[in-house]
């Protein structure tokens, strides 16, 4: 089957610490939203992108993906989740499943995203790519209370998980569960967190650890690094 992907993009990005927002930096002669996109688009199962804009935006309109029949534009809000609540809001009743991507990753690989639409057969509610945490975890003490970063405690990394996207859930609970969580604001930073706090089960889906999250600065030459070498 095929399936509609929410890409929030509303954010302006302010750790990257540039004058546009990050989706917009070039990678390999392209913005990163359009090697987002064009990865999106070229998978299988990905019938169309509901591509989530700050109201304030006017540099996708002038890249030529723009005009991408299947790439359709919406409206975002003050929060990412609003952003998300929009783009869901956008779809028909009648989609079952729905996908939610980051703009500002990537360097996702097609087959992770594969294995993750295979859930919607397994007969839950969804589920996300994560990658196992690696390092040791520090939990610290509010910087405000110490004016320096000093320990509290040191977390187990046993069972930890870095939630990646896409993440894939069923269309009539996601929104319920951002619903809620918008109604109780409580702040998310992913569809997952919503799911979780509507005590339903999320499924962590093992994905590969190059699907970065373009954040800051450093990220772009890694990112470049991931994506030339899977063109090769
Ligand atoms: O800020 P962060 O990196 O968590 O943002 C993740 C994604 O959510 C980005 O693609 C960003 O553009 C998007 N976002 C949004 N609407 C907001 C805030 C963030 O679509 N209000």
């Amino acid at each position: 089957s095929q399936y509609s992907v929410v890409v929030p993009a509303a954010g302006i990005g302010k750790r990257m610490k540039t004058d546009c927002p990050k989706q917009y930096l070039h990678i390999a002669g392209k913005t990163i939203i359009e090697h987002t996109l064009t990865n999106l688009l070229e998978h299988s199962q990905v019938q169309r992108v509901i591509l989530v804009l700050n109201p304030n935006d006017t540099l996708f309109a002038q890249l030529p993906i723009a005009s991408h029949p299947r790439i359709e534009v919406v409206e975002g809000g003050q929060e990412r989740c609003d952003s998300v609540l929009a783009g869901l809001n956008y779809l028909s009743d009648n989609e079952e499943w729905v996908l939610v991507h980051d703009a500002a990753r990537p360097c996702f690989a097609a087959t992770d995203l594969s294995t993750l639409l295979q859930l919607a057969e397994q007969g839950s509610i969804g589920g996300i790519l994560a990658t196992p945490v690696r390092d040791t975890m520090k939990r610290a003490f509010d910087v405000n209370v110490n004016r320096q970063n000093i320990v509290k405690h040191t977390e187990s990394r046993e069972h930890l998980w870095h939630a990646l996207t896409p993440q894939f859930f069923k269309l009539a609970a996601l929104k319920k569960a951002l619903n809620t969580a918008a109604e109780q604001k409580i702040n998310i930073t992913d569809e997952a967190s919503a799911i979780e706090l509507l005590g339903e089960k999320v499924l962590l889906v093992e994905g590969s650890a190059s699907n970065i999250k373009i954040t800051q600065p450093e990220d772009l030459l890694l990112a470049e690094f991931y994506l030339t070498q899977n063109k090769l």
